[in-house]
């Protein structure tokens, strides 16, 4: 099945155009976009504390960040997260955005976060981590890797900028390059007015038929959730 770029709900990154003051006026300062993906990581650290024998086992953790944008700000929290179990070092990231300048401008490290999102400590680490990673361009709805690749699969905002006919696609192929096992962590939002493809909790989760849910934040007041699970 293929789709039209109508189709698709254009990410409002491309639509911006002057990516560096995008990321600096809106993602970072969307402060729904970083709380979705704090809550998505106290999904992972629950994940990583009941598999941490198992991780620790492992010579690489393999991350999927799909839409990322610039920055990949769920990749920034799951590398510090990952810090806390001493399990950083394993981490071998893939990006993958319809947009190649994010992918190039994030593996180059050209943008700017605040020091309150990374740790300065880390700065250094985790850069090095962005410039290690491996970046490709497509749409979610096909993924190019074969199964069960990832041990950590992350959308960050991913299904409020995509088309409802594509979004289970997009879940089924995020499930098949999951390892069984292995976590799924979803930010996202319902909230109308700012963003174009809004879903909610639940039929996003109908989506995620091969998922055991394990953690969910979804607060009526917050504009953003987070649903994580395990393949
Ligand atoms: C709002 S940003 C998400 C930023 C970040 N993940 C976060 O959690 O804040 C949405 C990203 O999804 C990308 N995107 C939109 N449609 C896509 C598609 N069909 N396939 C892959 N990436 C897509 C955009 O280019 C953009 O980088």
């Amino acid at each position: 099945m293929t789709f039209t770029p109508e189709q698709f709900v254009t990410s409002s990154i491309i639509k911006y155009g002057k990516l560096n003051e995008y990321i600096q006026e809106k993602l970072v300062s969307d402060f729904s976009a970083i709380k979705g993906n704090m809550m998505m990581m106290e999904g992972l650290r629950s994940y990583i504390q009941e598999n941490l024998e198992t991780l620790k086992a492992k010579q690489k953790i393999e991350i999927l960040d799909i839409g990322p944008a610039i920055g990949a700000l769920s990749t920034l929290f799951t590398l510090q997260t990952l810090n806390e179990f001493g399990l950083m070092e394993k981490a071998q990231i893939h990006l993958f955005d319809v947009s190649a300048k994010v992918i190039e401008q994030t593996l180059n490290c050209k943008f700017f976060f605040p020091d309150s999102i990374i740790d300065p400590k880390l700065k250094n680490p985790i850069h090095q981590k962005l410039r290690q990673a491996k970046g490709e361009v497509g749409s979610a709805e096909k993924l190019p890797w074969k199964n069960e690749k990832f041990d950590i699969v992350l959308a960050g905002f991913l299904f409020s900028h995509i088309h409802d006919s594509v979004k289970p696609l997009v879940a089924n192929e995020m499930q098949r390059a999951t390892k069984k096992g292995g976590f799924i962590g979803i930010a996202d939002t319902s909230e109308k007015k700012t963003f174009s493809s809004p879903i909610s909790t639940k039929p996003l989760e109908k989506l995620f038929k091969e998922t055991r849910i394990t953690f969910k934040n979804n607060k009526p007041k917050d504009t953003s959730y987070t649903i994580c699970g395990e393949k």
